[in-house]
């Protein structure tokens, strides 16, 4: 395996590489389990490149930046061990090429979730994936459907300026409390972790209640009184589709459940299908 920080390194490795396949899972480290279900999807026969740098651009608040958790030397022996072939971890100097990239306009359904709480945030993503993929010029790419809103704006970016790439969806990896993994999860306590476990049932009685024909309304009171019992704080909660992510109505059977919220000041969020 090999691994750079220089963008002029990684430019020798692709020229050199040129007549192979690429499979890129861009990351900010820390890896779980879920990344590296990310780098199994990969298709076999292709070189894998997994990315690794913490977009400070995609951080709505410095001290969510400033306590991201820093693993790299485990991150870059979890890569080897998953025959990852190129890990490229772009120092600070790599924030200049994402700020070449004005006048965005991103899609309406950007809006709402994550996009109405974290402001610029899908602008950090967006710029960030963008750069990857021009750069990178990957032949499919994996993401985690934990991060839905984030998926969609992928292949959104996908669609438009990169015809010829795949985006691999990859289904959500819980832990055996049915945690989502995140990062985040780390600078979570015991105590906090247990309560994190009622994210997933809370969504999941919810989900059950509107296929017994439930108004949404209604229960999504319920649970959130539920949830802020626990300490839990409610960023949102909200049913909506799966394509447009507007407010499900009529035939739900393509929505979903979408939570964020926080414990002990981490924000943490999840999706479930219904
Ligand atoms: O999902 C993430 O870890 C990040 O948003 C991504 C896609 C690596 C971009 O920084």
């Amino acid at each position: 395996m090999e691994s750079t920080s220089s963008i002029k390194d990684l430019y020798k490795y692709l020229e050199f590489n040129s007549d192979k396949k690429i499979t890129l899972i861009p990351t900010m480290g820390n890896l779980h389990k879920g990344h590296l279900k990310l780098i199994e999807k990969a298709p076999a026969n292709t070189i894998k490149i997994v990315s690794i740098y913490i977009n400070k651009l995609q951080f709505n608040n410095s001290n969510d930046y400033d306590c991201y958790p820093k693993t790299i030397n485990s991150d870059i022996a979890k890569c080897q061990v998953h025959n990852v072939d190129m890990v490229f971890m772009p120092d600070e100097s790599f924030a200049k090429s994402l700020n070449e990239y004005k006048d965005i306009h991103l899609p309406k359904f950007m809006n709402c979730l994550c996009g109405e709480t974290r402001d610029g945030h899908f602008i950090g993503v967006y710029k960030i994936i963008r750069n990857l993929f021009d750069m990178i010029k990957p032949n499919y790419a994996c993401f985690g459907l934990k991060d839905f809103q984030q998926l969609l704006l992928v292949k959104f970016v996908a669609s438009k300026y990169f015809p010829n790439l795949d985006i691999i969806e990859v289904k959500t990896i819980r832990n055996k409390e049915k945690i989502a993994l995140s990062s985040r999860l780390n600078r979570l306590d015991k105590k906090s972790l247990v309560r994190a476990e009622s994210i997933f049932f809370s969504l999941k009685s919810i989900r059950q209640k509107i296929i017994d024909g439930a108004d949404f309304n209604t229960v999504k009171e319920e649970e959130i009184q539920k949830l802020e019992s626990k300490s839990i704080s409610v960023e949102y909660l909200e049913h909506r589709m799966n394509s447009s992510l507007d407010v499900a109505k009529g035939d739900i059977s393509n929505s979903s459940l979408f939570i964020a919220c926080y414990i002990n000041n981490v924000r943490l969020i999840d999706n479930i299908q219904i």
